[in-house]
């Protein structure tokens, strides 16, 4: 294939990865900024030099446009637009969802991506609407997949073509569309008609739509999240494995007055200070900024930097394996978003499968951290511990002699072997003092090895402090308190 994912670093189910498109190669997670050649706040040529690798640009407006046709026919697009790293151009998809109808068919697009050098194209499938019922849904995604066929069909098999996966809010539908178009054969497959969700701030709902199309992707496959712009939401997306993002956020906002940070966003009008490292912000104060007569071009320049700063600290979190600990922090800037959060933690299951086994540290961050990937694998793990028969846990306490084994006990986790207590995640994990819900989970730890050891008998003493609610999350098992 043409286009060809590599994953070097992983976290959750996010990935640091190499992206190869023809002989190009660009790094993800990666921000692909939307030029639009009629408006450019920032040229892609200035992109390149902030970092960027890669940017989308909309082959419909070329193809239509009397200015730039001829131009890109002729000159292609990486002259016109002086950009020589990569270019993804979507097709009149967007249009389509917005005005209804492109005067364009799928091949037509198609050809005119290739003919203007683009290095990914799109073809012209079919955005549906979230508010869609089911019927309409699954005849628009009919009608996609057909338009994928046909691409694979006409431009052959290695032709850098972009495989999206639709299906509304239909989460069996969404999986459907995301196998079949593995069967086609895409390597690089956006996930489409998210906007909407995004835009009313409906995370919960984005959550079960890329996790139910992620479901039936293949792990090879690098997943561009078609529309997502604000950089508070990056974290999150990247957890779920969507590896490129792109958007026009930064000079929307810009246009808008607005103010881009991964905490949220501001308006310019109301900042007293601006509280940024980039040299937009370092060379003026919030005042001058607003008074300023390129004060859009100037937020642009400044949305765009706070965005590529969000990609790196995304990357950096991955290679750590602390991306739980930041999608935390940044899904806390928003109720919604906390929503999101909170349905990512419902499918801890599917992701424990495939998370690291090792990270950089635990650092507990209120009771969500009790859900995430490694308590859970853990506890699964604890099925492996070889006991003696009679076995005795310590919570909070001293142990006691003549017991074959003895384990300590550290939650959220559970009980662990003292050959464990410097490894990943008993070791490097940093817990405030034990609350109730910590030790609660760590509890649910013990379960598990009861539940995995039958032949062994488990006595677990337990500090004055934590007998009552130890004994009455353990039922079945015989707690003492070490003061009596
Ligand atoms: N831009 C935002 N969403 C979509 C989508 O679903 N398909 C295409 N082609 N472009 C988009
Ligand atoms: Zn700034």
């Amino acid at each position: 294939m043409a286009i060809a994912f590599e994953s070097l670093y992983s976290d959750i189910a996010g990935r640091c990865g190499k992206l190869t498109v023809g002989k190009k190669t660009m790094r993800t997670p990666a921000l692909l900024p939307v030029i639009n050649p009629h408006l450019q706040l920032v040229t892609p040529k200035e992109m390149r030099e902030m970092g960027v690798e890669a940017i989308i640009t909309n082959a419909y407006i070329f193809s239509q446009s009397k200015q730039f046709r001829t131009r890109a026919l002729e000159e292609g697009l990486h002259k016109l637009l002086d950009f020589d790293g990569i270019i993804m151009t979507d097709s009149g998809s967007f249009q389509l969802s917005v005005y209804g109808e492109v005067s364009i068919t799928n091949t037509e697009t198609l050809s005119f991506q290739r003919d203007i050098g683009s290095d990914i194209w799109v073809p012209l499938d079919i955005p549906t609407s979230p508010a869609a019922d089911r019927q309409t849904t699954e005849c628009d995604l009919a009608i996609t997949l057909q338009r994928l066929a046909e691409a694979r069909e006409v431009f052959g098999p290695d032709a850098p073509i972009a495989g999206p996966v639709q299906g509304g809010t239909f989460e069996d539908l969404r999986e459907r569309s995301a196998r079949e178009v593995m069967e086609i054969g895409f390597s690089f497959c956006p996930i489409g008609a998210v906007v909407p969700l995004m835009e009313s701030y409906r995370y919960r709902d984005l959550v079960r739509v890329v996790m139910a199309s992620k479901r039936t992707l293949s792990p090879a496959a690098c997943i561009h999240l078609f529309g997502a712009g604000h950089p508070s939401m990056f974290a999150l997306a990247t957890a779920m494995g969507c590896d490129l993002f792109d958007s026009a956020a930064y000079a929307l906002y810009a246009k808008d007055g607005r103010y881009l940070t991964a905490h949220g966003s501001y308006r310019i009008d109301d900042l007293a200070d601006l509280p940024c490292a980039c040299s937009v912000c370092r060379s003026q104060t919030a005042e001058e900024l607003r008074a300023a007569p390129d004060r859009e071009r100037l937020l642009a320049l400044h949305n765009l930097y706070a965005t590529l700063a969000e990609i790196s600290r995304i990357r950096q979190a991955i290679v750590d394996g602390t991306l739980w600990e930041l999608v935390d922090e940044r899904c806390r800037g928003h109720p919604r978003l906390l929503e999101g959060y909170r349905e990512l933690l419902a499918h801890v299951p599917a992701l424990a499968e495939h998370d690291r086994v090792s990270k950089r540290r635990f650092f507990y961050r209120g009771d969500e951290s009790c859900l995430r990937t490694e308590v859970l694998q853990y506890r699964q793990g604890l099925s492996r511990l070889a006991l003696g028969r009679e076995v005795l846990i310590a919570i909070d306490c001293k142990g006691l002699e003549g017991f074959d084994t003895q384990l300590s006990f550290k939650p959220p986790f559970g009980p662990y072997p003292v050959e464990l207590k410097e490894t990943f995640p008993i070791g490097p994990c940093e817990i405030p003092e034990w609350d109730e819900a910590l030790v609660r989970q760590g509890c649910l730890g013990i379960r598990a090895l009861a539940e995995s050891h039958r032949d062994s008998r488990i006595t677990v003493i337990c500090s004055r402090k934590w007998a009552d609610l130890v004994i009455r999350e353990l039922p079945g098992i015989e707690v003492t308190s070490d003061e009596v």
